[in-house]
Protein backbone atom coordinates (compact mmCIF):
# COMPACT_ATOMS: atom_id res chain seq x y z
CA UNK A 1 0.00 0.00 0.00
CA UNK A 2 1.24 3.36 -0.99
CA UNK A 3 0.90 6.26 1.52
CA UNK A 4 0.24 9.90 0.92
CA UNK A 5 3.83 11.64 1.38
CA UNK A 6 3.75 12.19 5.10
CA UNK A 7 6.46 14.28 5.24
CA UNK A 8 6.37 17.31 3.11
CA UNK A 9 9.69 18.32 4.07
CA UNK A 10 11.57 15.53 2.27
CA UNK A 11 10.56 17.02 -1.01
CA UNK A 12 11.61 20.37 0.00
CA UNK A 13 14.98 18.41 1.03
CA UNK A 14 15.36 16.89 -1.80
CA UNK A 15 15.55 20.18 -3.57
CA UNK A 16 18.36 21.22 -1.38
CA UNK A 17 20.45 18.30 -1.81
CA UNK A 18 20.31 18.48 -5.58
CA UNK A 19 23.67 20.54 -6.56
CA UNK A 20 22.21 22.24 -9.80
CA UNK A 21 20.60 24.80 -6.81
CA UNK A 22 23.79 25.09 -4.74
CA UNK A 23 24.11 28.65 -6.18
CA UNK A 24 20.23 29.48 -4.34
CA UNK A 25 19.19 27.55 -2.04
CA UNK A 26 17.79 30.44 -0.21
CA UNK A 27 13.77 30.20 -2.06
CA UNK A 28 13.73 26.55 -0.61
CA UNK A 29 15.28 28.03 2.90
CA UNK A 30 12.47 30.02 2.50
CA UNK A 31 9.70 27.56 1.85
CA UNK A 32 11.21 25.95 5.07
CA UNK A 33 10.90 28.94 7.18
CA UNK A 34 6.97 28.41 6.94
CA UNK A 35 7.23 26.03 9.56
CA UNK A 36 9.68 26.22 12.70
CA UNK A 37 10.26 22.45 12.58
CA UNK A 38 9.53 19.47 10.05
CA UNK A 39 9.85 15.97 9.91
CA UNK A 40 12.02 14.60 7.29
CA UNK A 41 11.49 10.71 8.50
CA UNK A 42 10.74 8.24 10.63
CA UNK A 43 13.44 10.07 12.79
CA UNK A 44 15.06 12.91 11.42
CA UNK A 45 13.82 16.52 11.55
CA UNK A 46 14.76 19.66 10.17
CA UNK A 47 14.78 22.77 12.48
CA UNK A 48 14.05 26.18 10.90
CA UNK A 49 12.85 28.65 13.10
CA UNK A 50 15.79 31.34 14.70
CA UNK A 51 14.59 30.83 17.70
CA UNK A 52 14.00 27.15 18.15
CA UNK A 53 17.42 26.99 16.86
CA UNK A 54 19.03 28.92 19.12
CA UNK A 55 17.54 27.36 21.99
CA UNK A 56 18.47 23.81 20.78
CA UNK A 57 21.77 25.31 20.18
CA UNK A 58 22.09 25.87 24.02
CA UNK A 59 20.07 22.65 25.27
CA UNK A 60 22.07 19.95 26.97
CA UNK A 61 19.53 17.05 25.93
CA UNK A 62 20.86 17.56 22.85
CA UNK A 63 24.31 15.91 21.84
CA UNK A 64 26.65 15.92 18.78
CA UNK A 65 28.38 12.57 19.50
CA UNK A 66 28.00 10.12 17.02
CA UNK A 67 27.35 6.71 19.01
CA UNK A 68 30.00 5.48 16.99
CA UNK A 69 33.65 7.21 17.27
CA UNK A 70 34.29 9.69 14.42
CA UNK A 71 38.04 9.46 13.87
CA UNK A 72 40.49 6.66 14.06
CA UNK A 73 39.97 3.24 16.09
CA UNK A 74 38.54 2.92 19.01
CA UNK A 75 37.36 0.16 21.69
CA UNK A 76 39.18 -1.54 24.00
CA UNK A 77 42.11 -2.24 22.20
CA UNK A 78 41.92 1.34 20.55
CA UNK A 79 43.84 4.72 22.04
CA UNK A 80 42.49 6.07 25.24
CA UNK A 81 41.38 10.07 25.35
CA UNK A 82 42.77 11.87 28.67
CA UNK A 83 39.28 10.77 30.15
CA UNK A 84 40.15 7.46 30.27
CA UNK A 85 37.50 6.71 27.98
CA UNK A 86 37.92 5.44 24.17
CA UNK A 87 39.22 8.26 22.07
CA UNK A 88 36.10 9.44 20.13
CA UNK A 89 37.08 11.87 17.94
CA UNK A 90 38.15 16.21 17.54
CA UNK A 91 36.21 18.11 20.49
CA UNK A 92 33.60 19.20 18.13
CA UNK A 93 32.28 16.09 17.70
CA UNK A 94 32.52 15.92 21.96
CA UNK A 95 29.82 16.41 24.51
CA UNK A 96 30.53 18.22 28.00
CA UNK A 97 32.46 17.53 30.23
CA UNK A 98 35.47 15.99 28.34
CA UNK A 99 34.26 18.77 25.37
CA UNK A 100 34.60 21.77 27.72
CA UNK A 101 38.01 20.04 29.00
CA UNK A 102 39.71 20.03 25.63
CA UNK A 103 38.29 22.89 24.55
CA UNK A 104 38.89 25.36 27.14
CA UNK A 105 43.09 24.17 26.46
CA UNK A 106 42.27 24.71 23.25
CA UNK A 107 41.13 28.54 23.97
CA UNK A 108 43.78 28.79 26.30
CA UNK A 109 46.13 28.66 23.50
CA UNK A 110 44.71 30.65 20.79
CA UNK A 111 42.89 33.32 22.10
CA UNK A 112 45.87 35.17 23.34
CA UNK A 113 48.02 34.35 19.76
CA UNK A 114 45.19 35.76 17.77
CA UNK A 115 44.73 39.40 20.14
CA UNK A 116 47.62 41.07 17.77
CA UNK A 117 47.06 39.85 14.79
CA UNK A 118 45.01 41.92 13.15
CA UNK A 119 47.85 44.10 11.30
CA UNK A 120 49.33 40.75 10.19
CA UNK A 121 46.17 39.96 8.84
CA UNK A 122 46.04 43.26 6.75
CA UNK A 123 49.15 43.34 5.60
CA UNK A 124 48.40 39.62 3.79
CA UNK A 125 45.97 40.89 2.44
CA UNK A 126 47.75 43.31 1.03
CA UNK A 127 50.51 41.41 -0.29
CA UNK A 128 48.45 39.04 -1.68
CA UNK A 129 46.49 41.78 -4.02
CA UNK A 130 49.96 43.32 -5.13
CA UNK A 131 50.79 40.31 -6.62
CA UNK A 132 47.56 41.16 -9.46
CA UNK A 133 48.49 44.70 -8.98
CA UNK A 134 49.22 47.36 -12.11
CA UNK A 135 47.52 49.92 -12.98
CA UNK A 136 45.64 48.19 -15.77
CA UNK A 137 42.01 46.42 -16.29
CA UNK A 138 42.64 42.99 -15.62
CA UNK A 139 40.59 40.13 -14.19
CA UNK A 140 41.22 38.27 -10.68
CA UNK A 141 39.53 35.23 -8.93
CA UNK A 142 38.61 36.27 -5.57
CA UNK A 143 38.93 32.79 -4.45
CA UNK A 144 42.17 31.72 -5.28
CA UNK A 145 43.95 34.43 -5.34
CA UNK A 146 42.87 35.90 -1.46
CA UNK A 147 39.85 34.54 -0.09
CA UNK A 148 41.48 30.44 0.10
CA UNK A 149 45.60 31.77 0.23
CA UNK A 150 45.10 33.54 3.02
CA UNK A 151 42.68 32.19 6.02
CA UNK A 152 45.53 29.23 4.90
CA UNK A 153 48.52 31.28 5.38
CA UNK A 154 47.07 32.47 8.80
CA UNK A 155 46.15 28.86 10.71
CA UNK A 156 49.25 27.37 9.17
CA UNK A 157 51.31 30.52 10.77
CA UNK A 158 48.94 30.33 14.38
CA UNK A 159 49.41 26.15 14.41
CA UNK A 160 53.44 26.04 13.06
CA UNK A 161 51.86 23.62 10.03
CA UNK A 162 54.34 24.18 6.89
CA UNK A 163 52.48 25.76 4.40
CA UNK A 164 53.93 23.21 1.77
CA UNK A 165 52.07 21.26 3.36
CA UNK A 166 48.68 23.17 1.78
CA UNK A 167 48.37 20.21 -1.04
CA UNK A 168 48.29 17.17 1.50
CA UNK A 169 45.69 19.04 4.03
CA UNK A 170 43.35 20.05 1.46
CA UNK A 171 43.27 16.75 0.02
CA UNK A 172 41.88 15.96 3.29
CA UNK A 173 40.07 18.68 3.95
CA UNK A 174 37.76 17.97 0.30
CA UNK A 175 37.10 14.38 1.56
CA UNK A 176 36.61 14.67 5.38
CA UNK A 177 34.25 18.56 4.95
CA UNK A 178 32.23 16.59 2.31
CA UNK A 179 31.30 13.55 4.94
CA UNK A 180 29.71 16.63 6.35
CA UNK A 181 27.07 16.77 4.30
CA UNK A 182 23.81 14.62 4.37
CA UNK A 183 24.61 10.88 3.47
CA UNK A 184 22.47 11.04 0.48
CA UNK A 185 24.71 13.69 -1.15
CA UNK A 186 27.44 10.91 -1.26
CA UNK A 187 28.94 8.24 -3.27
CA UNK A 188 29.15 4.55 -2.72
CA UNK A 189 32.68 5.09 -2.90
CA UNK A 190 32.85 8.52 -0.52
CA UNK A 191 31.31 6.75 1.61
CA UNK A 192 33.57 3.52 1.50
CA UNK A 193 36.96 5.41 1.83
CA UNK A 194 35.91 7.54 4.52
CA UNK A 195 36.82 5.37 7.30
CA UNK A 196 40.05 4.75 5.72
CA UNK A 197 40.41 9.03 5.01
CA UNK A 198 40.29 9.31 8.59
CA UNK A 199 42.47 7.01 10.04
CA UNK A 200 45.05 8.48 7.30
CA UNK A 201 44.61 11.93 8.55
CA UNK A 202 45.37 11.15 12.22
CA UNK A 203 48.57 9.09 11.25
CA UNK A 204 49.35 12.35 8.55
CA UNK A 205 48.81 14.48 12.07
CA UNK A 206 50.48 12.43 14.80
CA UNK A 207 54.02 12.45 13.36
CA UNK A 208 53.60 16.51 13.44
CA UNK A 209 52.88 16.09 17.38
CA UNK A 210 55.72 14.12 18.36
CA UNK A 211 58.15 16.54 15.96
CA UNK A 212 56.72 19.75 18.08
CA UNK A 213 57.32 17.56 21.40
CA UNK A 214 61.06 17.18 20.47
CA UNK A 215 61.33 21.07 19.01
CA UNK A 216 58.88 23.08 21.12
CA UNK A 217 58.69 26.18 19.03
CA UNK A 218 55.88 29.51 19.50
CA UNK A 219 52.89 27.73 18.22
CA UNK A 220 49.62 26.07 19.58
CA UNK A 221 50.47 22.54 19.23
CA UNK A 222 53.75 23.53 21.33
CA UNK A 223 51.38 25.56 23.79
CA UNK A 224 49.03 22.50 24.16
CA UNK A 225 52.24 20.11 24.58
CA UNK A 226 54.18 22.01 27.03
CA UNK A 227 51.52 24.17 28.91
CA UNK A 228 49.22 23.52 31.74
CA UNK A 229 49.14 20.82 34.18
CA UNK A 230 50.75 17.21 32.40
CA UNK A 231 48.17 15.61 34.46
CA UNK A 232 45.05 16.40 32.33
CA UNK A 233 46.83 17.41 29.39
CA UNK A 234 45.58 15.84 25.98
CA UNK A 235 46.93 12.85 24.96
CA UNK A 236 48.47 12.59 21.24
CA UNK A 237 45.15 11.37 19.57
CA UNK A 238 43.44 14.63 21.17
CA UNK A 239 46.02 16.93 20.18
CA UNK A 240 46.34 15.67 16.61
CA UNK A 241 42.65 14.96 15.95
CA UNK A 242 42.31 19.05 17.81
CA UNK A 243 45.65 20.18 15.46
CA UNK A 244 43.17 18.57 12.57
CA UNK A 245 40.18 20.21 13.43
CA UNK A 246 41.51 23.89 14.00
CA UNK A 247 43.66 23.29 10.35
CA UNK A 248 40.44 22.04 8.34
CA UNK A 249 37.51 24.77 10.32
CA UNK A 250 40.35 27.12 9.76
CA UNK A 251 40.35 27.54 6.66
CA UNK A 252 37.54 25.48 4.70
CA UNK A 253 34.75 27.96 6.28
CA UNK A 254 36.68 31.64 6.37
CA UNK A 255 37.09 30.83 2.62
CA UNK A 256 33.60 31.34 1.82
CA UNK A 257 32.70 34.05 4.09
CA UNK A 258 35.35 36.00 1.79
CA UNK A 259 33.84 34.42 -1.63
CA UNK A 260 30.01 35.09 -0.35
CA UNK A 261 31.20 38.02 1.21
CA UNK A 262 32.78 39.41 -2.67
CA UNK A 263 29.63 38.14 -4.17
CA UNK A 264 27.60 39.91 -2.02
CA UNK A 265 29.29 43.54 -2.41
CA UNK A 266 28.95 42.87 -6.34
CA UNK A 267 25.65 42.22 -6.22
CA UNK A 268 24.84 45.31 -4.08
CA UNK A 269 26.72 48.07 -5.93
CA UNK A 270 25.05 50.61 -3.02
CA UNK A 271 26.62 48.39 -0.05
CA UNK A 272 29.97 48.36 -2.25
CA UNK A 273 30.00 51.99 -2.41
CA UNK A 274 29.70 52.48 0.93
CA UNK A 275 32.19 50.47 2.08
CA UNK A 276 34.76 51.57 -0.23
CA UNK A 277 33.85 55.32 1.40
CA UNK A 278 33.51 54.42 4.50
CA UNK A 279 36.04 50.77 6.08
CA UNK A 280 34.28 51.68 9.12
CA UNK A 281 31.31 49.97 8.01
CA UNK A 282 33.46 46.70 7.52
CA UNK A 283 32.25 44.96 11.08
CA UNK A 284 28.49 45.69 9.98
CA UNK A 285 29.23 44.12 6.42
CA UNK A 286 30.99 40.99 7.66
CA UNK A 287 27.93 40.52 10.45
CA UNK A 288 25.47 41.00 7.48
CA UNK A 289 27.47 38.29 5.05
CA UNK A 290 27.68 36.06 7.92
CA UNK A 291 23.80 36.32 8.30
CA UNK A 292 22.53 36.32 4.70
CA UNK A 293 24.74 33.92 2.96
CA UNK A 294 26.13 31.93 6.01
CA UNK A 295 29.48 29.97 5.04
CA UNK A 296 28.58 26.94 7.43
CA UNK A 297 24.97 25.98 6.48
CA UNK A 298 23.65 23.31 9.18
CA UNK A 299 24.60 21.36 11.53
CA UNK A 300 23.69 18.49 13.18
CA UNK A 301 22.75 16.56 16.31
CA UNK A 302 20.68 14.33 17.95
CA UNK A 303 18.34 14.01 21.01
CA UNK A 304 19.12 12.01 23.92
CA UNK A 305 15.60 12.96 25.97
CA UNK A 306 12.03 13.38 24.72
CA UNK A 307 12.36 17.55 23.55
CA UNK A 308 10.05 19.71 22.83
CA UNK A 309 9.94 21.49 19.99
CA UNK A 310 7.43 24.40 18.56
CA UNK A 311 4.72 21.85 20.28
CA UNK A 312 6.31 18.76 18.17
CA UNK A 313 7.67 16.05 20.82
CA UNK A 314 10.83 14.85 19.30
CA UNK A 315 11.40 11.33 20.38
CA UNK A 316 14.97 10.52 22.30
CA UNK A 317 17.92 9.11 20.00
CA UNK A 318 16.45 11.07 16.55
CA UNK A 319 18.36 12.93 14.64
CA UNK A 320 18.29 16.95 14.44
CA UNK A 321 19.21 19.01 11.68
CA UNK A 322 19.45 22.92 12.42
CA UNK A 323 19.75 24.55 9.91
CA UNK A 324 21.35 27.87 10.98
CA UNK A 325 21.13 29.56 6.66
CA UNK A 326 17.14 28.73 7.04
CA UNK A 327 17.00 30.31 10.98
CA UNK A 328 19.18 33.33 9.28
CA UNK A 329 16.90 34.53 7.60
CA UNK A 330 13.97 33.50 9.17
CA UNK A 331 11.23 36.87 9.08
CA UNK A 332 9.87 35.83 12.47
CA UNK A 333 13.38 37.25 13.79
CA UNK A 334 14.73 39.01 10.69
CA UNK A 335 13.03 42.55 9.24
CA UNK A 336 13.22 41.99 4.69
CA UNK A 337 14.95 38.81 5.85
CA UNK A 338 16.26 38.50 2.13
CA UNK A 339 17.96 42.02 1.69
CA UNK A 340 21.19 42.41 2.13
CA UNK A 341 21.54 45.08 4.67
CA UNK A 342 24.68 45.65 6.56
CA UNK A 343 22.67 48.72 8.66
CA UNK A 344 19.95 46.38 9.82
CA UNK A 345 19.87 46.29 13.56
CA UNK A 346 20.16 43.62 16.33
CA UNK A 347 21.99 41.13 13.14
CA UNK A 348 21.91 38.05 15.83
CA UNK A 349 22.63 35.68 13.18
CA UNK A 350 23.59 32.14 13.75
CA UNK A 351 26.59 31.74 11.32
CA UNK A 352 28.74 30.99 14.03
CA UNK A 353 26.22 28.10 15.69
CA UNK A 354 25.58 28.93 19.69
CA UNK A 355 26.02 27.56 22.92
CA UNK A 356 28.86 24.71 24.31
CA UNK A 357 30.36 24.57 20.68
CA UNK A 358 30.10 28.20 19.38
CA UNK A 359 32.62 28.93 17.26
CA UNK A 360 36.04 29.46 18.63
CA UNK A 361 37.38 30.68 15.72
CA UNK A 362 34.63 33.64 15.36
CA UNK A 363 36.88 36.51 16.53
CA UNK A 364 39.79 35.67 13.95
CA UNK A 365 37.19 34.58 10.58
CA UNK A 366 35.92 38.19 11.55
CA UNK A 367 39.21 39.97 11.33
CA UNK A 368 40.00 37.98 7.94
CA UNK A 369 36.27 38.74 6.54
CA UNK A 370 36.69 42.25 7.35
CA UNK A 371 40.40 43.13 6.14
CA UNK A 372 39.54 40.91 2.97
CA UNK A 373 35.91 42.51 1.73
CA UNK A 374 37.91 46.57 2.63
CA UNK A 375 40.69 45.60 0.56
CA UNK A 376 38.44 44.15 -1.97
CA UNK A 377 36.34 47.87 -1.70
CA UNK A 378 38.84 50.02 -1.72
CA UNK A 379 41.96 48.58 -3.82
CA UNK A 380 39.49 47.03 -6.51
CA UNK A 381 38.64 49.76 -8.99
CA UNK A 382 35.40 49.44 -10.76
CA UNK A 383 35.04 45.49 -9.82
CA UNK A 384 32.21 43.32 -11.58
CA UNK A 385 31.58 39.81 -11.82
CA UNK A 386 32.70 37.48 -14.71
CA UNK A 387 29.93 35.20 -14.21
CA UNK A 388 26.95 35.69 -12.04
CA UNK A 389 26.34 32.45 -10.70
CA UNK A 390 29.72 31.49 -10.01
CA UNK A 391 30.70 27.65 -10.44
CA UNK A 392 29.83 26.09 -6.52
CA UNK A 393 32.05 23.19 -4.58
CA UNK A 394 30.06 20.17 -4.52
CA UNK A 395 29.46 20.99 0.15
CA UNK A 396 26.42 21.45 0.98
CA UNK A 397 27.35 21.96 4.77
CA UNK A 398 29.98 24.04 4.46
CA UNK A 399 28.78 26.04 0.97
CA UNK A 400 31.10 28.53 -1.38
CA UNK A 401 31.86 28.84 -4.80
CA UNK A 402 34.68 27.31 -6.80
CA UNK A 403 35.37 30.57 -8.08
CA UNK A 404 34.62 34.22 -8.14
CA UNK A 405 36.11 35.99 -11.22
CA UNK A 406 36.11 39.57 -10.51
CA UNK A 407 36.46 41.76 -13.62
CA UNK A 408 38.07 45.77 -12.34
CA UNK A 409 39.88 48.67 -14.14
CA UNK A 410 42.94 48.27 -12.04
CA UNK A 411 44.48 47.60 -8.65
CA UNK A 412 45.74 50.52 -6.36
CA UNK A 413 49.01 49.70 -5.23
CA UNK A 414 49.34 49.80 -1.67
CA UNK A 415 51.41 52.68 -0.16
C1 LIG B 1 33.46 32.48 8.72
C2 LIG B 1 34.15 31.51 9.22
C3 LIG B 1 33.61 30.50 10.17
C4 LIG B 1 32.33 30.06 10.36
C5 LIG B 1 31.07 30.51 9.63
C6 LIG B 1 32.37 29.05 11.40
C7 LIG B 1 31.26 28.40 11.88
C8 LIG B 1 31.26 27.50 12.93
C9 LIG B 1 30.10 26.86 13.47
C10 LIG B 1 28.67 27.04 12.98
C11 LIG B 1 30.51 26.08 14.50
C12 LIG B 1 29.61 25.22 15.40
C13 LIG B 1 29.42 23.85 14.84
C14 LIG B 1 28.43 23.03 15.66
O1 LIG B 1 27.78 23.57 16.55
O2 LIG B 1 28.28 21.83 15.37
C15 LIG B 1 31.94 26.19 14.59
C16 LIG B 1 32.71 25.51 15.49
C17 LIG B 1 34.09 25.60 15.49
N1 LIG B 1 34.89 26.45 14.75
FE1 LIG B 1 34.28 27.77 13.36
N2 LIG B 1 33.65 28.89 11.81
C18 LIG B 1 34.45 29.77 11.11
C19 LIG B 1 35.81 29.96 11.23
C20 LIG B 1 36.61 29.30 12.11
C21 LIG B 1 38.02 29.49 12.27
C22 LIG B 1 38.84 30.55 11.54
C23 LIG B 1 38.44 28.59 13.20
C24 LIG B 1 39.80 28.33 13.78
C25 LIG B 1 40.86 28.96 13.58
C26 LIG B 1 37.29 27.84 13.64
C27 LIG B 1 37.31 26.84 14.57
C28 LIG B 1 36.19 26.22 15.07
C29 LIG B 1 36.25 25.17 16.09
C30 LIG B 1 37.51 24.61 16.74
C31 LIG B 1 34.93 24.79 16.35
C32 LIG B 1 34.47 23.73 17.34
C33 LIG B 1 34.06 24.40 18.63
C34 LIG B 1 33.55 23.42 19.68
O3 LIG B 1 33.11 22.32 19.34
O4 LIG B 1 33.62 23.76 20.87
N3 LIG B 1 36.20 28.29 12.96
N4 LIG B 1 32.39 27.09 13.63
Amino acid sequence: MTSARPYPAAALFGRLLDHANRHDPYPYFAELTREPIWQLDAHTWLVSGHCEISALLRDPRLSAQDAAPADGPSGPSGPLGSDGRPFHGPFLLLDPPHHDALRAQTVHQFAPRILGMRPHIEAMVAGLLDQHGGSGPGEIDVVASLAYPLPVAVICALLGVPPEEEPVFHSFAGRLTRALDPVETLSKQEIAELEVTRADWLAYLLPMIEERRATPATDLVSGLLTDGDPATRMVDVELAATLGLLLIAGHETTVNLIANGTLALLRNPDVLARLRADPGLAPAVVEEVLRFDPPVQMNGRHTTADIRVAGQVVPAGDRITLMLAAGNRDPRRFAAPDRFWPERTGNAHLAFGGGVHYCLGAALARMEGQAALTAIATRLSNPRPVADPPPYRPNMLLRGPEEVRVAHDGITPTG
